[in-house]
């Protein structure tokens, strides 16, 4: 059934476009800059695919860019689903399975979140090392299709070690700070409390966010390389001396959206 679907999906976007894309990216709230850097650009619209969610939270167009970054083809997701938005984990990570039957092979994630950190402040960017999910459920609970992925599947790197490292020499290459980081998976809408934050740095997180991790996990699952660049665009609750606000995420991420394109464009003209 599962299957099925994510067959009926792909079918849908190859009878619309002739692209073979070999990376995925993931563009997170006020990060849709990327986009602009590609080129013979056609899009998709989540809602005309068959068994799509969609999504209207404010900063997301919501469609497919397939494009040309250098040579390379690649699909961008501008807009994507939220466990707060009450999307199943299954329902949220489905574009995943769609970009691997298209051919996906390596997939970037990126998102806004707060830090944790104290030695990160607004706007800086951070390689994702590693992931804590604290939301107790996991997009991969369920019968097991084999055709798709094993059982029990490993998360010793999560976050493809080659690919953080080569993440790490294409930013010295461009003189582009970067932190290193685990990220925390907190489930939303509400941001966390000061309590909940020091829980979260004393069992090792250095950023938190709302995204990202299930996406990880199913592309884990897939057989995808992963590499995760976070946003950091507030400080955390207790950490931060002000309260938070949406309107406010999205501008640092703005801000910080063409250090991120850079960077991004620069990988994947290079990509390994
Ligand atoms: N917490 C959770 N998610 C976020 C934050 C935060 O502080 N900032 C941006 N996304």
């Amino acid at each position: 059934m599962f299957y099925s679907q994510i067959m009926e999906a792909k079918s849908y976007i190859q009878s619309k476009v002739n692209r073979k894309p070999e990376i995925g990216i993931v563009l997170g709230s006020g990060l849709g800059a990327i986009v602009e850097a590609m080129e013979n650009i056609e899009t998709i619209p989540y809602e005309t695919i068959p068994h799509f969610p969609h999504s209207n939270i404010q900063g997301h167009a919501d469609q497919f860019v397939f494009g040309k970054i250098g040579n390379k083809e690649v699909v961008c997701m501008q807009g994507r689903f939220h466990y707060y938005e009450g999307f199943t984990m299954k329902q949220l990570t489905f574009p995943i399975y769609v970009l691997s039957q298209l051919g996906v092979k390596d997939l970037i994630v990126t998102n806004a979140c707060g830090g944790i950190n104290q030695d990160f402040e607004p706007g800086d960017l951070m390689i994702i090392s590693d992931y804590i999910n604290f939301l107790g459920d996991n997009p991969l609970i369920g019968d097991n299709d084999e055709r798709l992925g094993p059982r029990f599947p490993d998360m010793t790197e999560a976050y493809n070690h080659e690919l953080m490292d080569f993440a790490k020499d294409c930013a010295n290459q461009l003189n582009i700070p970067y932190k290193t980081g685990v990220y925390a998976l907190f489930n939303g809408p509400c941001y966390e409390t000061a309590a909940e934050i020091r829980a979260f740095k004393a069992l090792g997180a250095d950023a938190v966010g709302m995204s990202t991790v299930p996406e990880t996990m199913v592309a884990n699952y897939l057989g995808m390389r992963v590499l995760g660049i976070s946003c950091i665009t507030n400080m955390a609750t207790g950490i931060a001396k002000v309260k938070h606000s949406h309107e406010k995420v999205l501008e640092v991420a703005n801000n910080s959206s063409a250090k991120l394109c850079e960077w991004v464009q620069y990988m994947v003209e290079n990509w390994k």
